[in-house]
């Protein structure tokens, strides 16, 4: 029974593999490229493996993703669609990523980059900004994550709508679902935050079109993926002032490419996909569980649904 680890960076693999050794004695657990017998590994636990490796392994159980998006699994088309994907999230996933959105939301709210801008300068140059209770934030996603950082949102006293798939119901926030629901939901919204999953029916849905259906001077923040943003748009609009400033997490391509415009340009706040990335102490305590609930009864309530995409 072997269960192989692969993430980017070799020490990384190590530190999971070390992390998840610890926890589960009976198990080997071995980096890929350390598998000495392909049909014995039943489960691998990824973050943005290689193509073509997992389909290495025959006998795989189930794939364990590191994180809560599985866009990085099915990236590899040569993984086979039957083999069960299960999302690795929990508590310590959504406090992460309800301190990004709350950071970066009142952060466009209370207008810090441009305080900062007058700053320096030494220019005393008070803004004032109306109170949260006035000022609408959008939430698109209503997941483990999206759901909780809206309702944070509210808690704190912003008019907080929030968009999923399928009707939801979240304390303070007024949501809204569907294509139907689009629009109502972009209508007036100042700060929009996006943290719906990368599928086919997501992909670039954050373009000039959304844009001009937000408040003019409207800000984004995006934490999801960066193919949710089409990026020649996002430079338009802030040209052209209908947005005037965008916190991104993440990106097309990662690491964000030097030559990129996004990391000069004065009205883009760059973080390096650190909005919530689960840790190999925390995470693997959670893939642990998961994997001995999964060999005990066959599925968990993390699993993803392969076929929807999240
Ligand atoms: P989740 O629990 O699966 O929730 C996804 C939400 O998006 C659900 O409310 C779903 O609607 C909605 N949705 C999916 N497709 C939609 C569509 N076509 N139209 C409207 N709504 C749609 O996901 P999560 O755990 O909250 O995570 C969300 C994403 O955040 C992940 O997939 C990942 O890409 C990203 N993420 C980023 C970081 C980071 O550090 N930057 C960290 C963690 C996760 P229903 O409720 O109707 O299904
Ligand atoms: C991080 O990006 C995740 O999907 O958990």
């Amino acid at each position: 029974m072997t269960i192989a680890v692969s993430l980017p960076a070799a020490d990384k693999t190590e530190w999971w593999c070390k992390m998840l050794g610890d926890l589960m004695p009976d198990w080997e657990i071995t980096p890929f490229d350390k598998v000495t017998d392909p049909a014995k590994v039943t489960y691998a636990v990824v973050w943005r493996p290689a193509t073509g490796q997992m389909a290495k392994f025959p006998n795989l159980k189930a794939i364990v993703s590191i994180g809560a998006g599985i866009d990085h699994v099915l990236d590899d088309h040569e993984v086979p669609r039957h083999v069960p994907i299960i999302r690795t999230v929990g508590t310590d996933l959504t406090q992460r990523m309800k301190e990004y959105v709350a950071l970066h939301v009142l952060r466009h709210h209370r207008r810090l980059p441009d305080l900062q801008a007058s700053q320096a300068q030494s220019k005393w140059e008070a803004i004032i900004v109306p109170p949260a209770t006035e000022r609408r934030v959008g939430v698109m996603g209503l997941g483990n994550l999206g759901a909780a950082a809206a309702q944070l949102l509210s808690t704190i006293g912003f008019q907080t709508v929030g968009w999923s798939r399928s009707p939801k119901d979240v304390p303070g926030v007024t949501t809204y679902s569907g294509s139907d629901g689009f629009g109502e939901f972009l209508e007036g919204t100042e700060i929009l935050v996006c943290l719906l999953p990368l599928t086919d029916s997501t992909r670039g849905i954050m373009d000039a079109n959304v844009f001009n259906r937000l408040k003019r001077g409207a800000s984004i923040i995006n934490a999801a993926r960066g193919p949710h943003l089409v990026d020649g748009d996002l430079l338009l609009a802030l040209e052209s002032g209908q947005i005037s400033h965008a916190t991104l997490d993440v990106f097309h391509v990662e690491p964000l490419p030097s030559e990129h415009p996004f990391w000069a340009h004065s009205r883009i706040t760059v973080t390096p996909h650190v909005a919530s990335m689960i840790d190999a102490p925390t995470g693997s305590k959670i893939i642990a569980r998961n994997i001995r609930i999964f060999e005990e009864t066959g599925t968990v309530p993390d699993l993803a649904d392969v076929e929807r995409g999240y």
